[in-house]
């Protein structure tokens, strides 16, 4: 098959896929495990950053179609908590990515009405880093159609200790007594408040764990495992994922529809 043949049936792989998809029920918040980089390069025989840096095109793909289809939120795991553990390398040329990553869609953010809401523990991020994430989050936070939250120096467990350690304070200033903490009020104190609970969840890489993404807010999550490389999951994958998504049954306790009492 020629190149262009190859693009032809693509792109009709691609309109087949999203003729199948029910546009009324698709899921409202995206959280994604981008997993995969390494092994995508190391298939190659190149340094891993090469597949840090696909991996930001595979990105590009799925908020483009996230952007098509009008879903409202994505939560998208950059760098977790434990990824302070990798080489001082790798970390620098991770830092190094986000930077220009931030720099160059700062513009398509405003272009798209996107708030960009980073979460995590972001005053672990080198200083330069830091400043931009937080300039980019204050100059788009009016934007209210479309989230895309990115999970930086994040850990789910210590998100959780981080509102439990709040709450506590509260109690301690007599502002809020014991029985008042309800679901609700400690999902105040979450990096995530706002925001609802991801309806999907997408780990590729075929590692089949969370990783301290999210631990409170997936309780109810649909999720999907996919073997693809992050740098492969591109459009087609994408659909395909939410065309699995649709054919859930999402029951939360409840029995089946139409079975019998
Ligand atoms: C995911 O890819 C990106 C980050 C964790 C920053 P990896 O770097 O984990 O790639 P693998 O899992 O080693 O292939
Ligand atoms: C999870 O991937 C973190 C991100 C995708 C940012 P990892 O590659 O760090 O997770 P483990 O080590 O395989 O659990
Ligand atoms: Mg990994």
């Amino acid at each position: 098959m020629d190149e262009f043949q190859g693009i032809e049936s693509r792109h009709i792989a691609e309109d087949e896929l999203r003729g199948q998809l029910d546009l009324e029920s698709l899921p409202q918040h995206i959280a994604i495990i981008m997993d995969g980089n390494g092994r995508w390069a190391a298939q190659r025989s190149l340094p891993r950053i090469a597949g840090h840096k696909e991996g930001l095109r595979a990105l590009q793909d799925v908020l483009d179609i996230g952007y098509e289809l009008n879903i409202p939120y994505l939560t998208i795991y950059a760098f977790s908590q434990e990824n302070w553990n990798r080489p001082e390398t790798e970390i620098r040329l991770l830092m190094g990515l986000l930077e220009q990553y931030l720099t160059q869609e700062r513009q398509r953010f405003h272009e798209r009405h996107v708030r960009f809401l980073p979460i995590g523990r972001l005053e672990q991020l080198p200083s330069p880093v830091h400043t931009l994430v937080t300039e980019v989050a204050e100059e788009t936070c009016h934007y209210t159609t479309r989230t895309l939250a990115v999970a930086l120096s994040y850990g789910g467990r210590a998100e959780i200790i981080d509102a439990v350690q709040q709450l506590a304070l509260e109690v301690q200033m007599g502002s809020l007594s014991p029985d008042q903490i309800n679901e609700d009020r400690f999902e105040q104190h979450l990096t995530t408040w706002g925001l609802p609970d991801p309806d999907l969840l997408i780990r590729t890489s075929g590692e089949t764990r969370i990783s301290n993404f999210l631990p409170w807010q997936i309780a109810y999550t649909e999720l999907y495992f996919t073997r693809t490389l992050w740098p492969d999951f591109r459009r087609c994958e994408t659909l395909l994922a939410l065309l699995d998504y649709q054919k859930r049954e999402r029951r939360f306790g409840r029995v089946t529809q139409g079975v019998p009492s």
